[in-house]
């Protein structure tokens, strides 16, 4: 009998990770839910119990003794998928935890699992736009150098010292974490690929999930890119599942080391002088 496959879903309990989690469940035996916050995984799990088997975990993505255990579970079969969504935004955390979370959690779930990486693994890892516009404005190479080393212990102190006192600005902060998860991407590419593996980013423009009201709430900036989003409107969880799935399945097989942009064309619409 071939061994069961294993599906990972961070941030599995709302948003674009829940949404994630719905497209994935009838494509794996067995789906690993992660999330910090616990209260909505036990209703997320019953849905999902009619397509495969859930192991609801609640863990901190940025935790490595958490992440060790969910590589442990992963390990009872083959690594097929991970929808890794879990993430802070500005308004959530400090400029400190916003790059712990977003991007140190990133690179600890992607250590944590890569030992696992077999042929027919697919990973998909949350960025943003942010990363994107951050990026127009060029970008300092000694930041871009320090992004590269998440899992050092003097990670943090090290970014702050690159990119100087604008990072303790949560948003600046968000958007370099996400430029961080980029590029690790690409450099993780680069290492499952002889190994059968892939691995991409996707980068959400304004999305219609309890983070995304938060800081459309909180970010008057937010209406302006939504006036400028030439599709009209904000996209919704499932529009950006339906791209993850895309990418995570057979479909994608060529696709790996790179960022897929899903933001209604606001980002070209910002870019036109
Ligand atoms: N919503 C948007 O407009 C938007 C835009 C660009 C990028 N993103 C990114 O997309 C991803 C999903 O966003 P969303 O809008 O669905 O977010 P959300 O806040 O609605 O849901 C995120 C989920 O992740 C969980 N989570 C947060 N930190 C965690 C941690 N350390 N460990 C485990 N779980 C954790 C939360 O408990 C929550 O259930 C995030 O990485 C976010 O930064 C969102």
């Amino acid at each position: 009998m071939s061994s069961p496959r294993i599906g990972v879903v961070t941030g599995a309990g709302r948003g674009m990770g829940l949404a994630c989690a719905q497209r994935m469940a009838p494509t794996v035996d067995t789906i690993v839910l992660v999330d910090r916050d616990e209260s909505n995984l036990g209703a997320v799990g019953s849905e999902l119990e009619q397509h495969a088997k859930v192991i609801p975990m609640a863990a901190d993505v940025s935790d490595p003794v958490a992440m060790a255990a969910l590589a442990a579970h992963v390990a009872t079969g083959s690594l097929r998928a991970v929808a890794h969504a879990a993430g802070v935004s500005p308004t959530m955390a400090s400029w400190r935890d916003v790059v712990r979370v977003d991007l140190v959690g990133t690179a600890c779930i992607i250590d944590a699992l890569s030992p696992l990486v077999t042929t027919g693994t697919a990973a998909v890892c949350f960025s943003s736009m942010s990363a994107l516009l951050l990026g127009l404005g060029g970008v300092d190479p000694a930041v871009e150098a320090a992004l590269d080393d998440p899992l050092s212990p003097t990670f943090l102190d090290d970014l702050r010292e690159a990119a100087g006192p604008s990072i303790e600005d949560s948003g600046l902060a968000y958007a370099w974490a996400k430029r961080g998860v980029q590029r690790l991407v690409r450099r993780v590419a680069i290492e499952w690929g002889p190994r059968g593996g892939r691995i991409c980013s996707i980068s959400p423009g304004i999305i219609d999930t309890p983070q995304g009201r938060q800081e459309s709430a909180a970010q008057p900036a937010m209406a302006m890119m939504l006036e400028r989003t030439p599709l009209g409107r904000e996209g919704t969880a499932d529009e950006l599942a339906a791209v993850v799935a895309f990418l995570l399945s057979d479909e994608a097989s060529f696709l790996t080391g790179t960022d897929v942009l899903v933001d209604g064309g606001v980002c070209a619409a910002l870019q036109q002088p």
